[in-house]
């Protein structure tokens, strides 16, 4: 089977490696790809966005399979544009169609979807521009902290969680006035929900499905949680917290539930949901639904899976996950993410990373990286994801360390406590 991977970060990188590993594949294509995925398959420099160069790459090189890694591509109808075009049609999108993306293009969309199917999640109205008095008044309805959140795509910005109504109705004016485009002038207010978070993962047929180890991520830029939001600082998996008793009430409460609603509303899934839960007093409640795989999770699930991906995702397009037998290793995966200084505010581009080496226990998936000749430079803002597996989260971290401490770059920066908040649970 020929594959072709869209995206080009660590999540990419780390899906690349191991379908590389399975028989199964004949040719790996990743567009645009980074230079790690240069380095085990071959990237096109094409625009994800621009589908009929997708298309035309699909029958150039006769792909069978397309993993669909951002959420873009697939909120703007990539599949839908893939289904209704006779070339191409045949080619297996894993990644939902936009129907089904909205589950990540809407919160409103979203909320409404839990609501109907009874999924628990926060309490939340949703309200349009004109609809500020309104807005305000479902805060008196409300214990602070309240949470406000743009109703569209806003590149992860568009939570903002204020202690004080004023600074509430403060963030509601900013977001009808457009701070975030068309993508705030609808909103969704939602009651706080004091818990501990986790990912978890699933990937489905639209009948059947298949659930993928759990993570945690490290999201703020300091340690101990605090400054800044990121796309992620690191992650661990499995979860210590996730124990197969609440595991069991997120199956029946939250994610049969989920599949079966999108089978009563009509919404043909084929792909990745990943749900973000918040675990309160024992029980899961839905943050948020993604459509795609996290980033950093990723670089932690992906290689605690001991069987096939690539036959994992062959039956997720024939619509035959029942047959798949999925394997996981009990071992604890962690990552830490390098990044440039000053991310994730402003930051510097091409410092060149030395010690880059083949390390026998740590896998170095790039997120943000450029190759300049023999060099190998920064050029993102979360730059190198290392991640490392052992029978125990000290040791595995221990590993991860080790290489940040090596691998160096002009402002380089990462957290130096992922996985502390886990250390009491036991693994
Ligand atoms: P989202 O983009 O919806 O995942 O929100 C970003 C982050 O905001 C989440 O990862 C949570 O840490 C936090 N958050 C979102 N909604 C809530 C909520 N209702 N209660 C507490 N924290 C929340
Ligand atoms: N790490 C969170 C995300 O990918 O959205």
């Amino acid at each position: 089977m020929n594959f072709l991977i869209l995206g080009s970060g660590g999540r990419e990188h780390a899906i690349a490696w191991k379908l590389s590993q399975s028989h199964l594949l004949k040719k790996l294509y990743i567009a645009p790809g980074n230079p790690g995925t240069a380095n085990i398959g071959t990237n096109l420099d094409i625009d994800i966005l621009n589908f009929e160069s997708v298309k035309q790459a699909c029958i150039d090189h006769k792909i069978d399979i397309v993993f669909v890694g951002p959420e873009e591509p697939l909120v703007k109808g990539i599949h839908d544009s893939f289904n209704t075009d006779s070339r191409v049609k045949q080619v297996k999108i894993i990644g939902p169609t936009k129907n089904g993306a909205m589950l990540e293009g809407s919160k409103d969309f979203a909320k409404a979807f839990m609501t109907r199917h009874s999924i628990p999640t926060a309490r939340y109205k949703t309200f349009i521009s004109n609809q500020f008095q309104e807005a305000n008044q479902f805060l008196f309805e409300l214990k602070p902290p309240y949470v406000i959140k743009a109703d569209g795509l806003a590149a992860g910005k568009g939570v903002v969680i204020c202690n004080e109504i004023e600074d509430a109705k403060r963030c509601i004016q900013e977001f009808f006035s457009g701070k975030f485009g068309g993508a705030s002038k609808k909103i969704v207010i939602e009651e706080f929900l004091n818990g501990i978070e986790l990912s978890v993962f699933v990937l489905t047929d639209g009948k059947s499905y298949v659930i993928l180890p759990e993570a945690k991520d490290y999201k703020r830029i300091g340690d101990g949680d605090t400054g800044l939001n990121t796309g992620g600082m690191g992650a661990i998996s499995p979860v210590p917290f996730a124990n197969p008793n609440f595991m069991r009430k997120v199956e029946n409460q939250i994610i049969s539930p989920t599949i079966n609603g999108l089978i009563k509303d009509g919404i043909d899934y084929t792909g990745i949901i990943f749900i973000g839960l918040m675990k309160v007093e024992g029980n899961p409640y839905v943050i948020e639904y993604n459509v795609r795989m996290g980033d950093p999770e990723t670089e932690v699930v992906i290689p605690r899976i001991e069987s096939d991906l690539a036959e994992m995702f062959f039956l997720a397009g024939e619509r035959k996950l029942s047959d798949y037998k999925l394997n996981i290793s009990t071992k604890v995966a962690s990552t830490v993410i390098m990044v440039s200084g000053g991310y994730p505010e402003e930051y510097k581009k091409g410092k060149v990373i030395n010690g880059l080496a083949d390390f026998s226990d740590v896998a170095i998936f790039h997120s943000g990286t450029k190759r300049v000749g023999d060099a190998i430079i920064t050029a993102g803002g979360r730059v190198l994801a290392l991640t490392a597996m052992s029978d125990t989260m000290d040791e595995s971290l221990a590993k991860s360390y080790k290489v940040a401490n090596i691998v160096n770059f002009e402002g380089k920066y990462f957290r130096k406590d992922i996985g502390n908040d886990l250390k009491h649970f036991k693994h």
